[in-house]
């Protein structure tokens, strides 16, 4: 019996949440395991009511779960910044989930903006480090308001938080194995101190992974060789300020928004598992937004939690169902309701040949 503390939060967050879990219960069904959710209603209409957003003991008592599942934050009458720092980074940084990992993956009969490219060449992961760099709010003003103000904010990188993300990029390659390589993504030859430092850990920590090829692509190139050759990549590994910005790039090419799965994981503690879309304020209520990015998000929960085979069922299930054309596109009003894309993969869930 897992235990699962769920955070549907904002705008379509609740309606994705719901489809979510309704594929992961089928997937209980069938290969035979059951959780429990306690839900949570952290948020920005909580946070319009009560000045609140995560209190510390909300996140004590977020440690006691076996995972946590988020569908969307952010509100459009709460200040940008409040909800993403309030409740998102503070679990993030709080639970220490070190690792963001997304999947970059273009399903059959999706359609991508890159020419001549299909699902053969589009099909990575990037490990992106989530504790650390421009994100930990290291930083000042001075003389705020005058022209003669000054704003400093500071990336760190360190010797821990660098190696620790490196290893996991090569244990995964090593796991995933498909074409066995392994991309740093950095710009190295311009941030000589803290991209200097990922440089050395990652070729010395490479000695240790024979069996891997390593690659090396300084941000800017990566994005260039991401829309020219994407089959050039198995796992990038790169620092949290880049791979936030390329895994929206890499969101785009796997078909949008809507497919694009996330997880913020703790190895060693509890992770959490959430789409890497927004919460889409204008769809609230509406029953139109398309449901797999969060599903998927939930299919990389079960894999985590040990569940391979149901996460396995998940994929193949979202595959058939747009390789089949049973969902005829990702966008909000494409023709199948919230409700019936998550009764349609719940039915594939079970179906499936794994
Ligand atoms: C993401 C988001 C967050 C981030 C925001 C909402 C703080 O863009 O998950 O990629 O920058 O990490
Ligand atoms: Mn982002």
């Amino acid at each position: 019996m897992y235990k699962i503390a769920v955070i549907p939060g904002d705008g379509i967050g609740p309606e994705v949440t719901r489809e979510a879990l309704k594929v992961c219960q089928a997937a209980g069904q069938v290969e035979g395991f059951k959780f429990e959710t306690t839900e949570f209603d952290w948020g920005g209409e909580r946070y319009k009511k009560t000045g609140e957003t995560l209190p510390d003991s909300g996140l004590e008592e977020l440690r006691s779960f076996d995972a946590i599942y988020l569908g969307a934050i952010g509100h459009p009458d709460v200040k940008t910044g409040i909800l993403e720092q309030g409740i998102l980074l503070k679990i993030r940084f709080g639970l220490d989930q070190y690792i963001n990992l997304r999947p970059v993956k273009l399903y059959p009969g999706v359609d991508t903006p890159l020419k001549d490219k299909g699902p053969e060449e589009i099909d990575f992961v990037v490990v992106r480090e989530n504790t650390e760099s421009l994100y930990v709010g290291i930083g000042g003003n001075f003389k705020k308001g005058t022209p003669d103000e000054v704003a400093i904010q500071e990336m760190i990188a360190t010797r821990k938080g660098v190696e620790r993300c490196v290893r996991y990029a090569f244990e995964y390659t090593r796991k995933r194995n498909r074409e066995k390589k392994l991309t740093l993504c950095d710009k190295s030859n311009v941030l000589t101190y803290a991209h200097d430092l990922w440089q050395r850990v990652f070729y010395e920590v490479a000695k240790e992974y024979s069996d891997i090829t390593t690659d090396h692509a300084h941000v800017d190139a990566l994005c260039m060789w991401m829309v020219k050759n994407p089959e050039w990549f198995d796992v990038v590994v790169t620092e949290n300020m880049f791979g936030d910005i390329v895994t929206d790039l890499g969101a785009m090419i796997q078909g949008g928004m809507g497919i694009a799965a996330g997880a913020n994981l703790n190895p060693e503690g509890v992770s959490m598992f959430e789409p890497i879309h927004g919460s889409a304020p204008k769809y609230t209520g509406k029953n139109v937004i398309n449901p797999l990015a969060a599903i998927a998000s939930a299919g990389l929960m079960l894999e985590t939690l040990g569940e391979e085979k149901a996460g396995l069922r998940i994929d193949k299930a979202i595959a058939k169902a747009l390789g089949e054309k049973h969902i005829p596109n990702l966008s909000a009003g494409s023709g199948k309701s919230t409700t019936e894309i998550g009764d349609l993969i719940s039915k594939f869930v079970t179906e499936i040949e794994i």
